[in-house]
């Protein structure tokens, strides 16, 4: 079974943690949004908060390590056929989701830490901050954290439009490179890109 990454493509744990990833992000963008929507009820907002915080939580490590992961091990090369303007697309959106979901994940412990307040974490308790309350500071990650939550959002948009293009007209060979590992041997120098 191909693990790892080849020259040519994903191998199996980039492809998984790839879709975990994705999973992961969509769901908690979903649950902020609709959370800080204007018709949600109070109870409902806090409740939503918490699993919104929970889950941000249980899956930080997963999502700190496929993002430094990517960027130590580099991208693979470019699919056969694939053009020049479209690689540089292609990197530009995937470095902007990646640089996007670091953003997220340090905006938002420090706005909730900034704010005097602890994280929630399920029913097992809360991670209490390490900083003495800052209005303003929290102020300015709250207003980065919402910022790149639309940011990733729109992003998100182009990259799945990207890759649907390619899987519904058969537009290439790249989106079928993140449904099955690619056979092959990882570059001697250690990068993988083009
Ligand atoms: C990739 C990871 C994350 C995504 C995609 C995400 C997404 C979002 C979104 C879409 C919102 C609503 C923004 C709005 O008001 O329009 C939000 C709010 C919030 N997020 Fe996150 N978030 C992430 C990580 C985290 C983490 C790690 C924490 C803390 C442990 C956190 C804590 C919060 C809090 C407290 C709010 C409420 C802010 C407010 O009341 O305005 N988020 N998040
Ligand atoms: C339905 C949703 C999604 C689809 C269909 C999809 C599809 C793909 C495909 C086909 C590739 C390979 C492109 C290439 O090699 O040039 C890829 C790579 C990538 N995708 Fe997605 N993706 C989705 C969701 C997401 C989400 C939510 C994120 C992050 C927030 C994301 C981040 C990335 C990144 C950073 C890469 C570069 C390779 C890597 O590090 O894994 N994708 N995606």
């Amino acid at each position: 079974m191909q693990i790892h990454d080849a020259r040519a493509g994903y191998g199996w744990l980039s492809i998984a943690l790839h879709w975990a990833a994705a999973i992961a992000v969509v769901m908690l963008w979903f649950v902020g949004n609709q959370m800080t929507a204007e018709d949600t009820l109070p109870e409902e907002a806090a409740m939503l908060l918490k699993v919104h915080t929970s889950v941000a939580v249980a899956v930080y490590l997963l999502l700190l390590y496929r993002v430094f992961r990517r960027l130590q091990i580099g991208f693979p090369a470019r699919s056969a056929g694939q053009k020049d303007a479209l690689l540089r697309t292609a990197r530009v959106v995937h470095f902007v989701l990646l640089f996007s979901i670091l953003v997220m994940l340090f905006t938002g412990p420090m706005q909730v830490w900034l704010a005097g307040d602890a994280i929630a974490l399920f029913d097992f308790g809360e991670i209490a901050g390490p900083f003495t309350a800052n209005e303003n500071a929290a102020a300015f990650f709250n207003a980065a954290h919402v910022a790149f939550a639309k940011v990733l959002f729109v992003v998100f948009l182009i990259h799945v439009a990207g890759a649907m293009r390619q899987i519904l007209f058969s537009e290439g060979e790249t989106a079928n490179r993140m449904l099955v590992a690619t056979e092959g041997e990882f570059p001697d120098e250690g990068k993988a890109d083009a």
